[in-house]
């Protein structure tokens, strides 16, 4: 069952203890209820996407109590620390590259080498993420296919049984999402509009790209748009799907027992547990990266339910001709 906690002091103590626990709770945000994780348990990310039912997994927003503490984890350039000064908190998320000691969860950025970092400006939820102290990982809490919630009733309506708790704050007020812009390449490129307007954005830094055509972003390997490019986030090794065997030089991505005679091998759930698997599928793909005596990765097979879905649109992602 889903508790839903009216916001107050006690609450929301009571709904971090959930999150550091390890389960998920849905929480008011200026923008819309998000469906919030410990961005740093990587099983606890994993059961966010298995809440949401998606086919997929996108790279989710990590929710900061500060700019402090979101530049802890992210690199800022100047433009992203003025953008901070005037825009934070508030519904505006930048993705930026990861600092080496981020230890936020792999799969929480989809395996990306960026991180989009928010500050939302609702009293409840700093006050939520001040009393997690740690990154909390956040869609909006909609099951997939569905519009973002904006009252706790619309959250119960779609996750209730799915999810530990939501923290009642009332209805959102800005109503949108979070405007995200990346700020990882050469120039300020805007992902979604949201919250905080295109002109208010480029009163403060300047000229902001949008819209490059596919085929641009192709040429230039600027992967911009995650999930758009059929060979997005690939590792450095070819990948072989399906595989009931492996190959002298092939290091196996095992999901349960692996076949005989396998030397090397990463194990993404022995028990053939589809979250733990998720949760770990980001680190086998980079397991072999610096391995120089393999020269290709197999995958064990892996069922198409439940989490078992994104994990093969990942790997068919990793397994797609390199442009
Ligand atoms: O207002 C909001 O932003 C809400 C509240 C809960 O904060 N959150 C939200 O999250 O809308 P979600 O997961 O529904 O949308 C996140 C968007 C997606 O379009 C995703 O592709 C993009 O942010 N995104 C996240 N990380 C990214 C990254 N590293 N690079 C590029 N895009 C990223
Ligand atoms: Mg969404």
């Amino acid at each position: 069952m889903t508790e839903i906690l009216p916001a107050s002091d006690t609450t929301i103590a009571q709904a971090a203890a959930f999150l550091r626990a390890g389960e998920l709770v849905a929480f008011g945000t200026e923008t819309v209820y998000g469906l919030g994780a410990d961005a740093t348990n990587t099983k606890a990310v994993a059961r966010v996407f298995e809440a949401k039912g998606r086919p997929h997994f996108n790279p989710l927003i990590c929710h900061y109590p500060s700019a402090e503490a979101a530049f802890a984890d992210v690199e800022a350039p100047e433009i992203a620390r003025i953008l901070a000064q005037a825009f934070w908190p508030g519904p505006l998320t930048l993705v930026l590259p990861r600092r080496i000691t981020c230890n936020v969860a792999l799969l929480a950025g989809a395996g990306l080498d960026t991180l989009a970092v928010r500050v939302p400006n609702h009293p409840h939820a700093r006050a939520l993420l001040a009393a997690a102290s740690r990154p909390i990982a956040a869609p909006s809490a909609n099951r997939s296919g569905q519009v973002s919630p904006t009252t706790a009733a619309h959250v119960l309506a779609d996750l209730d049984g799915r999810i530990a708790a939501i923290l009642d704050s009332g209805p959102c007020t800005v109503g949108v999402e979070s405007t995200v812009l990346d700020l990882s390449g050469a120039t300020p490129f805007l992902l979604r509009p949201g919250g905080v307007t295109l002109e208010a954005i480029e009163a403060r830094i300047g000229p902001v790209q949008r819209g490059i055509p596919l085929a641009a972003a192709q040429a230039s390997r600027t992967l911009r748009s995650p999930g758009l490019l059929l060979s997005h986030y690939a590792p450095d090794l070819p990948v072989r799907l399906n595989a009931t065997s492996v190959e002298p030089t092939e290091a196996l991505i095992a999901f349960g027992p692996p076949p005989p005679g396998t030397q090397t091998c990463f194990q993404l759930s022995a028990t053939q547990d589809l979250i733990e698997a998720a949760s770990r599928l980001f680190e086998a793909l980079r397991a072999f990266d610096h391995t120089p005596s393999i020269t290709r990765i197999a995958v064990m097979p892996i069922p198409t339910t439940g989490l078992g879905l994104a994990i093969n649109d990942r790997l068919a992602r990793a397994a797609a001709p390199r442009g």
